[in-house]
């Protein structure tokens, strides 16, 4: 697409988004031109709030399948339009309700924190919602006695049990994208930039290496945690280890400072199934309506409405 066919597509997004009072609400990982026409860009707890808390008819959610029935599950009087209802999440995908079922008839009385990465149906099941931006908070305000069921991030849980000091009962689920960063990735560049920061996702295969490391300069944050503290560092370089789409954000946040992926192969297919063509139509069609089933919508209420609370 030329620059100046792009940016009449652009300027035809924001007239539709206008004329429809929808709000455009776009993940940290979406490509460029899709978070430049935006609301709001952030991570899945900024933009879960932001959906409760919108007073637009209509949310276009330019994200993952279900960041968008969170959003719906959140504001059930709106609209909430995804742009590809294809756009799944491998780390979702990794537990069924059914299985989730079976695995708390196994630990009667655990309390369930799952992931926000989770089927509406999963998220019906548990008590406690959760976000890489506030998961600690979460395990934290739970008290000690209780045995918890961690879902359904494995290197998330590990993460989680070294920053808070408790046993916690994990799901063996992993996302590919960050599964996929391995600790030699960050090996190579710790050597190759000693000057620079690091900044990991706790969905990364190599986060409990890297809080191994005891290194001051490695920092396991969530995306939007990555684009605040790069922001207020005093540092000029940084090494970041989570999905490649966030350093369009980064670098529009902090223009005068250097970042690298630390692994260009870190693309989530997914994510990236969301066009600015897709927004346009998705707009001018009034599609694709995510709904979930009123039953489930309530019982998960609860659990998301934990998550937006705490932390
Ligand atoms: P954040 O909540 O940190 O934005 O992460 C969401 C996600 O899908 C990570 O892969
Ligand atoms: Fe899911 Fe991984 Fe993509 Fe995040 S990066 S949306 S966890 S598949």
């Amino acid at each position: 697409m030329t620059t100046a066919t792009l940016s009449r597509m652009q300027e035809e997004v924001r007239a539709l988004a206008r004329e429809r009072d929808a709000v455009i609400l776009a993940h940290n990982y979406q490509v460029p031109e899709v978070q430049d026409v935006a609301d709001l860009v952030g991570d899945s707890l900024g933009l879960s709030r932001e959906a409760a808390a919108t007073e637009a008819t209509a949310i276009v959610f330019c994200g993952v399948h279900f960041m968008a029935e969170t959003a719906t599950i959140l504001s059930p009087d709106k609209t909430v339009l995804i742009p590809d209802p294809d756009a799944g999440c491998s780390l979702a995908a990794s537990i069924t309700g059914e299985q989730l079922r079976e695995w708390k008839a196994q630990h009667p009385g655990a309390i369930v924190v799952s992931y926000v990465n989770t089927t509406a149906e999963v998220k019906a099941e548990t008590d406690y919602c959760c976000t890489s931006g506030n998961a600690k908070a979460v395990i934290e305000a739970i008290p000690e006695d209780r045995e918890i069921l961690f879902l359904p991030d494995m290197f998330l849980g590990i993460w989680l049990e070294r920053v808070t000091g408790r046993k916690l009962t994990i799901w063996m689920g992993e996302c590919h994208v960050h599964a996929g960063i391995r600790p030699a990735d960050i090996e190579r560049w710790q050597a190759e930039a000693p000057d620079a920061e690091l900044l990991v996702h706790p969905e990364c295969g190599c986060a409990s290496q890297c809080m191994a490391f005891g290194n001051e300069r490695t920092h396991i944050l969530s995306t939007e945690g990555m684009i605040n503290f790069a922001k207020a560092s005093s540092k000029n370089r940084f090494l970041v280890a989570t999905e490649t789409g966030i350093l369009h954000r980064l670098h529009k946040e902090a223009p005068e400072k250097r970042f690298e992926a630390v692994s260009e192969r870190a693309i989530c297919k997914y994510m990236k199934m969301i066009t600015l063509e897709k927004l346009r139509d998705s707009l001018r069609d009034w599609k694709h309506v995510v709904t979930v089933e009123p039953e489930i919508a309530a019982r998960a209420r609860g659990a998301i409405d934990r998550m937006i609370e705490i932390g």
